[in-house]
């Protein structure tokens, strides 16, 4: 059938003719992937053709400083990563051969965080070599970044055997900020997605997940102390996250080393709010009376301020980061502008017709509540372009995509905390090697002082979710993400896409083998271990 199908539509076998008229050959190069090398590429690393033999049923972790329920459950899961395993206990331990491994040596020097946060130690420093493998680090979280890299060193050789080289590495990140952005307001996505997709991001050494969790479109986050919210505002009363659920997913990253902000964004992108809390949107006025359209949060009523107290008092106790992002982009002033009271309300206020400034005096409000509740705040660049002056607790977030090293700039200036979104937007797809454009991109490549340069802490890619569902938003996700990833992680230096992109396919086909529907992002080519530990070996 297929053939057929391909015979009778030979002219989009040879060649594409897109919209615009441009006629393009077909991709015919094809990228070989490396093998047993790391992705993201540490700061330091060298490996040798020395090559140590592992027998699965020998090899073991070995915590030999520090150790605590993180470090166990990473030593168990990493022991299924590389060699296939899922319940077996190991109680088969051989004399040591030489030229042979049987354990890496897991050293971390402090006792272990509860909690993942802003500028943890992630540096780790792992060697291999015939004294042994060992990975030292100060805090647990290096140590879940040093496991990592050594499971992608480690190739399988036959049933049973595994080989590593030599290797030496010193690591850790240029960015502490690394981040993806999941969208599950236009498209809710089910839990075991959302889990699948922080192991994912734990491969790439991602420590954030910033969880865009409700918007205009559905309210799916089930409050205690508004249930409506989510009974009327979520798609259908299957499509929400219960308490239990959320605390879940918050768990399941923790282990994984991977913060997770919750984003509620407001006064705009509030539609589904307002289903269920009287009074807290904007009545939009045609012809001097309300035409049934509702806005941004009104800022002008006390009714929304206090109903703010309530809601955030609640998500600080719910997510455990010091951060919550806050939004407070694209806000239509129209339906402001139309409403009487509002009017008055600037009158009185003396903000004369600048809805700027009416923007400004809501979000001061909303980071006052915040604060209030000791949580430091993530918001969207549009705040400080409209020229609030907010507190320099601030983290502002770069997503226009236009100018936005310019925006870097300006907001550095300024003297905010920083993080870049606007060139990683995982949803803008086109047809061809997209990556490329994703790696060229450089968060430190601006014409800042040194002072401002230190503002700019991170970066996040996004995936929003208006095309993107269960079904799709793994692997339009994946291998892209990971780009991203070494971005952040690696150094500045590492940015040759031709030299990166052998890694970057073993790293979408060790994707492959741990189970992830990774797309295929180079053009022509094949994963020769695709299914090896999936398969009966
Ligand atoms: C590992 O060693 C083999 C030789 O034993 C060599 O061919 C291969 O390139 C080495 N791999 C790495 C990643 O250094
Ligand atoms: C890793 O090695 C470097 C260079 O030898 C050293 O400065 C650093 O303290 C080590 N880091 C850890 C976590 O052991
Ligand atoms: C708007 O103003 C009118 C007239 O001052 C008042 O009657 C009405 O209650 C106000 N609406 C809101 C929502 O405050
Ligand atoms: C930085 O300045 C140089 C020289 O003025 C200019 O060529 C370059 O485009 C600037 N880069 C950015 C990112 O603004």
């Amino acid at each position: 059938m297929a053939r057929t199908f391909a015979l009778f539509h030979f002219a989009c076998i040879v060649g594409l003719v897109f919209s615009n008229g441009e006629y393009r050959e077909r991709e015919t190069v094809s990228v070989t992937a490396s093998n047993g090398m790391p992705w993201p590429m540490p700061q330091q690393y060298s490996s040798t053709s020395d090559t140590f033999t592992i027998n699965r049923n020998a090899f073991k972790f070995r915590a030999t400083g520090q150790s605590c329920d993180i470090l166990s459950s990473a030593f168990f899961r990493y022991q299924t990563i590389i060699f296939g395993f899922r319940e077996e206990v190991l109680k088969f331990h051989p004399k040591f051969k030489a030229g042979s491994l049987t354990e890496l040596d897991v050293n971390v020097k402090n006792k272990c965080d509860q909690y993942p946060y802003l500028g943890m130690d992630e540096s780790y420093n792992l060697t291999i070599s015939s004294s042994g493998a060992t990975l030292n680090s100060n805090s647990v979280w290096g140590a879940l970044r040093g496991i990592e890299t050594f499971s992608q060193l480690v190739l399988q050789r036959s049933k049973d055997m595994f080989t590593v080289n030599g290797t030496t590495i010193v690591d850790y990140p240029r960015f502490q900020h690394r981040g993806l952005l999941l969208d599950t307001s236009r498209h809710f996505l089910d839990v075991s997605i959302i889990k699948q997709n922080l192991l994912a991001m734990s491969q790439s050494k991602f420590n954030v997940f910033h969880w865009h969790i409700v918007d205009d479109q559905s309210f799916p986050y089930t409050s205690n102390n508004f249930p409506d919210m989510a009974t009327m505002g979520a798609y259908d009363s299957k499509h929400i996250y219960t308490q239990d659920q959320i605390a879940e997913i918050i768990e399941f990253a923790r282990i994984l080393g991977i913060r997770v902000i919750p984003e509620f964004d407001s006064p705009g992108h509030s539609q589904s709010w307002g289903k269920s809390i009287k009074d807290l949107l904007t009545k939009c006025y045609s012809s001097g009376k309300p035409n049934g359209q509702y806005g941004p949060i009104d800022p002008s009523l006390e009714t929304s301020y206090g109903f703010l107290s309530k809601f955030f008092a609640e998500i600080a106790k719910v997510f455990p980061d010091h951060y919550v992002h806050l939004g407070g982009d694209e806000v239509n002033f129209d339906c402001w502008k139309s409403n009487p009271n509002i009017t008055a309300f600037m009158k009185q206020k003396d903000f004369g017709t600048d809805y700027a400034k009416l923007e400004e005096y809501y979000m001061q409000r909303l980071l006052e509540i915040v604060s209030g509740v000791k949580k430091g705040y993530m918001i969207w660049q549009e705040v400080v372009d409209n020229g609030a002056k907010i507190s320099k607790e601030a983290i502002v977030e770069i997503y226009r995509n236009q100018g936005y090293m310019f925006d870097v700039y300006l907001t550095t200036q300024k003297g905010y905390r920083t993080v870049l979104q606007a060139c990683w937007y995982l949803d803008l797809i086109k047809y061809g090697v997209q990556w490329q454009a994703f790696y060229a991109c450089d968060p430190g490549n601006f014409n800042g002082t040194a002072e401002q340069k230190k503002l700019v802490i991170g970066g996040e890619t996004c995936m929003w979710g208006e095309y993107v569902d269960n079904t799709n938003v793994l692997s339009r996700t994946w291998p892209r993400a990971s780009v991203v990833a070494e971005r952040l992680w690696s150094a500045q230096n590492v940015k040759d896409a031709n030299a990166a992109a052998p890694r970057l396919e073993e790293h979408r086909c060790r994707m492959i083998k741990r189970g992830f529907p990774a797309e295929a992002v180079n053009g022509p080519g094949y994963c020769f271990q695709e299914y090896s530990i999936h398969e009966p070996v």
